[in-house]
C-alpha cells in the first residue's frame, strides 16, 4: 500500500510512538492524519497541530460509542494505526482486585477490535486499506512482571492474525508489529538503551509499503524471537527471574 495521498487515523496520537507515526505519515506525504487522543487540549502534545494535514480528534479507546459516533461522522480513513496502550504496572497475583488486568484488555484488545470493526467498512469503501497493530514483544513471550499487559497484547496479536484473514477479500492489509524497549512515558521505568519512537513508526509504515503480516520492528524484539528460538525453558527461566528484580534494563 502507497502512503502517499492517504488518510490515517492514529489512536494515542499525542506522544511517544503514535506521536512518531503522526510524523511520519506527514512524513510519507499522507493527506491527512487524524491524531486521536483523549484531551485534544492537553499542555503536552508531542506533535505539531498546526500542520494543516493533522486533524486533532477526542478519542478514548475504550469509548464504543465514541469510536462509532467517529466511524459516523468520517468516511475518509485508509490506514489504521492501533497505537494507543496501557500498561499498569501490576503482576497478575499482586494487583488488588481486577481493574488493571481489566483496563489492559479493554485498551490493547477490546480498543484496537472496536476500531477495527467500527472503521473496516470505510476502508473498504476507500480501496482496502490496512490497519496496524503496535504490539510488543510481551506479544509473542509471556512476561510475568508484566500482569495483564502481556496476555492483553497476545490477544490483540491474535486478532490481528484473525482480521488478516476476515479482511482478505475486501482488500485490507493487517500488520502486526513486535515493538521491543522504546523511549517513551511507558518504558521510563526500564533502564538501558531503548530505541526511539521514530524507529518504530518507520518499521511499521515500511510494513504496510511491503505488506508485511509480522514485523519485529527493533533489535530488542529480534533478540527476544531469537532467544525465544534458541531456548525458549531458559528463556521462560530468565523472564521469571524479572519478577525478582529491584530494576529492569534492557541490559544494554
Ligand atoms: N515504550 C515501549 O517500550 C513499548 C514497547 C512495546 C510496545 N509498546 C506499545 O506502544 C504503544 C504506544 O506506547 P508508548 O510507548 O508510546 O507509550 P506512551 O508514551 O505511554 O503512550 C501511550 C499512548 O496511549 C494512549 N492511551 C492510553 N490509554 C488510552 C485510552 N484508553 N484511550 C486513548 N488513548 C489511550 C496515551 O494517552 P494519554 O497521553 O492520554 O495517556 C498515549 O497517547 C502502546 O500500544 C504500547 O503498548 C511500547
Amino acid at each position: 500500500m502507497n502512503i502517499e495521498n492517504t488518510t490515517a487515523l492514529v489512536t494515542g496520537g499525542n506522544r511517544g510512538i503514535g506521536a512518531a507515526f503522526v510524523l511520519a505519515l506527514l512524513e510519507a506525504g499522507a493527506k491527512k492524519v487524524y491524531a486521536c487522543c483523549r484531551d485534544p487540549n492537553a499542555p503536552d502534545l508531542e506533535i505539531d497541530s498546526d500542520d494543516e494535514r493533522v486533524e486533532l480528534v477526542a478519542l478514548d479507546v475504550t469509548d464504543e460509542a465514541r469510536i462509532n459516533e467517529l466511524a459516523a461522522n468520517i468516511d475518509d480513513v485508509q490506514l489504521l494505526v492501533n497505537n494507543a496502550g496501557y500498561f499498569a504496572g501490576t503482576t497478575l497475583m499482586t494487583a488488588p482486585d481486577m481493574s488493571a488486568v481489566r483496563r489492559e484488555m479493554d485498551t490493547n484488545f477490546f480498543g484496537p477490535l472496536m476500531l477495527s470493526r467500527a472503521f473496516a467498512p470505510q476502508m473498504a469503501a476507500n480501496g482496502g486499506g490496512a490497519i496496524v497493530n503496535v504490539l510488543s514483544a510481551a506479544a509473542i513471550v509471556p512476561i510475568p512482571n508484566m500482569g495483564g499487559y502481556s496476555p492483553s497484547k497476545f490477544a490483540a496479536r491474535a486478532m490481528g492474525v484473525s482480521l488478516r484473514a476476515e479482511l482478505a477479500d475486501q482488500g485490507t492489509q493487517v500488520h502486526n508489529l513486535i515493538v521491543g524497549s522504546v523511549d517513551t512515558r511507558m518504558a521510563s521505568h526500564v533502564a538501558g538503551a531503548k530505541e526511539t519512537p521514530a524507529t518504530i513508526a518507520k518499521a511499521g509504515l515500511r510494513a504496510v509499503k511491503k505488506n508485511l503480516p509480522e514485523v519485529d520492528t527493533d533489535s530488542f524484539a529480534v533478540a527476544v524471537r531469537a532467544a525465544q528460538a534458541r531456548d525458549p525453558a531458559l528463556q521462560e527461566r530468565q523472564l521469571a527471574a524479572m519478577l525478582k528484580m529491584e530494576t529492569i534494563s534492557t541490559g544494554r
